[in-house]
């Protein structure tokens, strides 16, 4: 058996978001790897050497909370491939660390917006495609922070909880249909994710209180300055693990991975 045949990925067309930047990124590359199509949606600048590389990546720039972008996004790649097997949901941003006291109401938004409701819309975009051919993998970036009241500040948490919510709803649902919904659940990966911060929501108190949990699972540098152990590729391989046909009968499942974080 050659080594792409046990991928499970190849000739697939898969959608990634936030695929300029860290785990998307690597997502991207990785499933690029492995034979399959992608069709990358980001904000920011288009990831060059992907797509100097892959005549079998796509890039579409959007910012998916505007109103209208998700459905032209998979209109156009339903209409370049005229399928979609794969849905990855990891477009996201960080919150401030802003507790239920300090919460600011731009600040929820924003971050429900793009952390829960774009991923929500997107499967409601291609879900339709997906039952046409009578299969489909999703596979939602969700967190830590989606199971624990623990890592992270209120937006952010309740964005997690509720993709991993959705997660599981959307796979009992469609389970019939062949569509597998599944979710990741990252410990502290070394991105760009601190620039998505809006330090005028940055709650020293809230940082304050979640820190320390979050420093039981990251290594130190020499200075003592905390490194997360976990790469952006370790991410990705768990992804196209779930988004792949090796993994058929997995279906509303939430793998941690964070290196045994989950385990307190
Ligand atoms: N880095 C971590 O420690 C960590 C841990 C757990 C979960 N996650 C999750 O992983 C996912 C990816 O984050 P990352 O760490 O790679 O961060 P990142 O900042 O490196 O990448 C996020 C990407 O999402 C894009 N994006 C943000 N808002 C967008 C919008 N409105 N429209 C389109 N694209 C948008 C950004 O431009 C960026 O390229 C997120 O969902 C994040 O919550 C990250």
């Amino acid at each position: 058996m050659s080594k792409s045949s046990v991928s499970g990925v190849q000739n697939k067309v898969v959608i990634v978001t936030g695929c300029s930047s860290g785990i998307g990124l690597a997502t991207a590359r990785l499933f690029l790897d492995r034979q399959a199509l992608v069709f990358g949606i980001d904000v920011g600048a288009i990831p060059q050497k992907l797509a100097d590389e892959h005549n079998t990546f796509t890039f579409h720039r959007a910012n998916l909370t505007n109103s209208g972008a998700v459905d032209e996004a998979v209109s156009q790649c339903h209409q370049q491939y005229g399928r979609v097997d794969v849905l990855v949901n990891c477009a996201g941003v960080s919150d401030g660390w802003s507790s239920a006291d300090s919460i600011h109401e731009d600040e929820w938004e924003r971050v429900m917006a793009i952390n829960l409701t774009v991923p929500i819309r997107l499967m409601k975009a291609v879900l339709p495609f997906m039952k046409d051919q009578k299969g489909g993998a999703i596979v939602n970036v969700a967190s830590k922070a989606g199971v624990s009241g623990a890592a992270a500040g209120i937006a952010y948490t309740a964005s997690k909880h509720g993709l991993v919510g959705a997660t599981k709803n959307v796979a009992w649902r469609f389970h019939q249909d062949g569509i597998r919904c599944n979710g990741v659940l990252p410990g502290g990966v070394a991105t760009d994710i601190a620039s998505s911060v809006q330090m005028d929501h940055f709650d020293p108190a809230g940082f304050n209180a979640f820190f320390p949990i979050v420093q039981m699972h990251v290594s130190k540098d020499s200075e003592g300055t905390p490194v997360p152990v976990i790469g952006v590729d370790d991410v990705a391989r768990g992804i196209a693990f779930l988004a792949s046909d090796e993994s058929k009968m997995i279906n509303g499942a939430l793998i941690p991975i964070d290196n045994a974080w989950s385990t307190i």
